[in-house]
């Protein structure tokens, strides 16, 4: 005869489980979801991570309420978002879609963070870098490759900062859209987009500038030496790219404040290892409240915490 006493798994004789397990859901706006930052999720004390590619703002919701209904207000501290692939306007637009779904008034929020393509812990880890050496609310700068995930995050954080930043692209429309995205979230910005098409173009883009971040794409060489040479007002030079030939010709992978002709250098290398402190600890940020939104400028405060 069966025990008529059988006890459901779950429901009376476990013990209440005292604390919910912290988990990271990771929306990603590519097809595919990033590997490296599943890989950064486990190493910041995420313990289940929910990877799903393809997200837009058309099929977001039902993650967000996945996330939000199902565990109570005191436990949603212990779920987040993150944002993550290739685009960082298409991540900026899935944030904003998600927020909608949030629901403040009944306490039923999670943490966000956006860092499409690394591009705001790292470019918190190399303005970080340059404000070791320069004041930032008066120099000036130049940010090289300024389109793509990186410069676009590095262009604005500069600019928050009060400096002159020239955006450059082999294509002065895109720099110039991207001058324009910043002057819409940062009324006071200077911003001046800059064509670095042809070899003339290189020197003029850098007359007057203490500062260059070359954020080019891997293995693209958008700073030749002589053109760095030849640029007197050059303090400071930091280069993103970690795929050799290095985007700023004589700065080695590894530079983290080396002095080189007179200019202080970083290399992808040395700036890398603060931008993976950084990412670390802005994921276990996450888990500390259910409502913090972490883009630029909030990851950028944390870096300045390490
Ligand atoms: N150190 C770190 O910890 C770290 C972390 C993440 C990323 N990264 C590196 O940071 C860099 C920027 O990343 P990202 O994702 O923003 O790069 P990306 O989108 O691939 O490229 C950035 C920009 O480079 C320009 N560009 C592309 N091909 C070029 C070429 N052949 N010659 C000259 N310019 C070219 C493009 O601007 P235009 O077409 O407008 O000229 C593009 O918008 C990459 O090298 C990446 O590997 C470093």
């Amino acid at each position: 005869m069966a025990n008529s006493s059988v006890q459901i798994p779950g429901l009376g004789s476990a013990k209440p489980v005292e604390e919910k397990a912290r988990i990271l859901v990771h929306l990603d706006t590519d097809a595919l979801p990033s590997a490296f930052d599943r890989v950064v999720a486990v190493d910041s004390g995420a313990q289940h991570i929910f990877s799903y590619g393809g997200v837009t703002p058309a099929n977001v919701m039902p993650l967000v309420h996945g996330c939000i209904f199902t565990r109570g207000p005191k436990d949603l501290h212990r779920t987040a978002i993150f944002v993550g692939g290739s685009d960082v306007a298409a991540g900026e637009n899935l944030v904003r879609e998600i927020r909608k779904h949030l629901i403040p008034p009944a306490k039923l929020t999670v943490s966000v963070m956006l860092d499409s393509n690394g591009a705001n812990t790292t470019a918190a880890a190399a303005v970080r870098a340059a404000g070791k050496h320069v004041n930032l609310n008066q120099t000036q700068s130049l940010v090289l490759g300024g389109t793509g995930p990186v410069g676009q995050r590095v262009a604005r954080l500069l600019a928050k900062h009060g400096g002159h930043v020239r955006i450059g692209s082999r294509e002065l429309s895109r720099a110039e859209a991207v001058a324009a995205r910043i002057r819409v979230d940062i009324p006071h910005a200077k911003v001046q987009a800059v064509s670095v098409a042809s070899s003339a173009d290189g020197p003029k883009a850098l007359e007057g500038r203490e500062l260059v971040v070359a954020a080019g794409a891997p293995g693209a060489v958008l700073l030749p030496r002589k053109v760095r040479e030849s640029a007197k007002d050059l303090r400071l030079a930091i280069d993103l790219n970690g795929v050799p030939p290095t985007g700023i010709e004589g700065v080695d992978l590894m530079d983290a404040g080396t002095v080189r002709d007179g200019t202080i250098c970083y290399g992808a290398l040395g700036v890398g290892g603060a931008k993976m402190k950084i990412h670390r600890a802005a994921i276990a940020a996450l888990f500390e409240r259910s409502d913090a939104v972490l883009d630029i400028e909030e990851i950028y405060e944390i870096a300045l915490q390490l």
